[in-house]
């Protein structure tokens, strides 16, 4: 159903804020990748999705932790 998937409508009236609310995204992302380490249970491990009326996933049992941070990627 990914096609039918437009979270920000389109045509003249879509959304305004999409290419910021994508530069957010982007930020909020890179900041969390950039900050945290992840781990999944096992190189196996296969995410279950779900297509029903909306996109379902499975549970995604993540080890997450806080990265050490070197002195030169501290910003002042
Ligand atoms: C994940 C974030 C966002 C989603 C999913 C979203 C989604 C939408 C949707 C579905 C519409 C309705 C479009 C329609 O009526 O067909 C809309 C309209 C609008 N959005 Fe967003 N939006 C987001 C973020 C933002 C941001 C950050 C801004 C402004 C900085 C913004 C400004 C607007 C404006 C001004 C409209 C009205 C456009 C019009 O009626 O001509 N949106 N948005």
């Amino acid at each position: 159903m990914e096609p039918y998937f437009i979270p920000f409508s389109t045509g003249a009236r879509g959304c305004l804020g999409r290419n910021i609310s994508y530069l957010e995204q982007m930020v909020v992302l890179a900041t969390i990748v950039h900050r945290y380490e992840f781990a999944l249970p096992s190189p196996e491990f296969q995410l279950i999705r779900q297509e029903d009326f909306d996109l379902l996933v499975g549970e995604l049992p993540l080890k997450i932790w806080r990265r050490e941070l070197s002195v030169d990627t501290v910003q002042p």
